[in-house]
């Protein structure tokens, strides 16, 4: 069977080097990929935003399965028109992307099926919204509704940081449309963990939890990016509280989800804080994360295809999954400027040194080939992962390859998986 993958970064890298193990796989696709998916796959030249050119490269090349990466192409409708097309995908229904679609959404459903998240209301208007804040007096999360890059969320440390970010995203669309509406919710303190969960609707088979780092510098410094490295698994994620996830989070999602009509099919990545221990969802994610995706695909053994086809023909039945590794860990390579703007065409040099070390993977995101040169061409640039007996095992692993890597200008951070090191 053929597989298109839709996405360029090193989630979509991931999942492309996994599928092309997979005996049953013949030919990997990716579109649009990069440098790094063009050595375990066939790029094609298709932004993952133009989903007719998408729907034409699928029939034509006749793939028995797409695997939609990110989320704008899935809030727009990808995988309806690849459905109506036969094309089975993995994906969740436009309906469904809702949850990652629309915070308002999200939050009004969590609250409509008793799910435990931040007290909150929904505002478009935003003297109401100012006044709701002075009223409380207290520093609050403000949030864009719509889908901004992950960059629509302000966690506020001061009353006037609250009403300065209601007025730049609901006043000075600052996110355009996606600031039309705010969620202004109130601020929750405790560790944060990511919960996967593969599910056909009914159906669901969880994966390990990991832990992404949001913050640009060590320490948890800095501003909050698309994610600077993961680990799995994180300490604080014991059977007892996967199983509290599962029965008071993921499973009334699942079930409001098919009762109100947009059954859940794909993978649910669950942003969570545990709060006193307890979990509390920060946001719903229709897709897999990125980096998370690059420790989960390295701890996993086996063939990832009846995982990710089970789930877009809606027969998850006598599917499992192995963890063959027991931890592994992701450092992200940035580009000078990230998450601001960032030079292009750098040349990164000791890629194939890095690769060559013992459990080590080093997935590509903004990278192109330009003849025998790989260069940076985005802000994250590669994900090097490593699997290991441990998390401090896999983080010197990690650790070993990043060192063995250059890219002018590059930034990284020194302490990922501190909480389990
Ligand atoms: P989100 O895109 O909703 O996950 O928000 C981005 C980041 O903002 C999260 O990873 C958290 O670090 C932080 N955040 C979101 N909501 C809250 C909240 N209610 N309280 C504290 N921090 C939050
Ligand atoms: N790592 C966070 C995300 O993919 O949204």
């Amino acid at each position: 069977m053929k597989v298109l993958v839709v996405g360029g970064g090193a989630r979509e890298h991931a999942l492309a080097g996994k599928l092309a193990r997979s005996p049953r796989v013949t030919e990997v696709l990716v579109a649009p990929g990069n440098a790094g998916t063009a050595e375990v796959a066939t790029n094609l030249p298709i932004a993952a935003g133009d989903l007719d050119a998408l729907v034409r490269a699928a029939r034509e090349h006749a793939v028995g399965l797409v695997v939609v990466g990110p989320e704008a192409p899935l809030v727009a409708g990808l995988v309806d028109a690849l459905e109506a097309a036969g094309v089975p995908t993995f994906g969740p229904s436009a309906s469904a992307a809702r949850l990652e679609g629309s915070k308002g959404f999200a939050k009004d459903f969590m609250a409509r099926h008793g799910i435990p998240t931040a007290a909150y209301r929904v505002f478009d208007d935003a003297a109401q919204a100012a006044a709701w804040v002075r009223e409380l007096d207290r520093p609050m999360v403000v949030k864009a509704d719509g889908l901004a890059a992950g960059k629509g969320v302000v966690v506020a440390a001061t009353v006037d940081e609250t009403l300065a970010a209601l007025d730049s995203i609901l006043l000075a669309r600052e996110h355009g449309d996606a600031g039309a509406r705010v969620v202004v919710e109130e601020r929750l303190e405790g560790p944060e963990i990511s919960f996967h969960v593969v599910c056909d609707g009914v159906r669901t088979v969880p994966l390990a939890a990991a832990q992404d780092h949001k913050r640009l510098r060590d320490g948890d410094r800095g501003p909050n990016t698309g994610g600077m490295g993961a680990y799995s698994p994180p300490p604080m994620v014991d059977a007892a509280l996967e199983r509290a996830i599962l029965e008071r989070v993921v499973e009334p999602t699942l079930r409001g989800m098919a009762a109100e009509g947009a059954p859940f099919r794909g993978v649910l990545f669950v942003g969570l804080m545990l709060v006193g221990g307890e979990p509390r969802v920060l946001e719903y994610n229709v897709r897999f994360g990125d980096p998370e995706t690059s420790v989960l695909m390295a701890r996993l053994d086996g063939d990832i295809l009846p995982l990710l086809l089970g789930a877009a023909r809606g027969d998850l039945g006598g599917v499992e999954v192995r963890w063959g590794a027991p931890a592994a860990l992701s450092v992200v390579v940035a580009s000078e400027g990230y998450p601001g703007a960032c030079p292009e065409g750098r040349a990164i040099e000791g890629l194939a040194r890095a690769a060559a070390l013992d459990g080590v993977t080093v997935y590509h995101a903004g990278t192109r080939r330009e003849g025998e040169r790989v260069i940076a061409s985005g802000g994250r640039v590669l994900c090097v992962t490593a699997r290991g007996e441990s998390v401090p095992d896999a983080a010197a692993r990690a650790y070993a390859a990043v060192d063995a890597i250059t890219l002018e200008g590059a930034q990284h951070r020194r302490d990922i998986g501190w909480q389990a090191r």
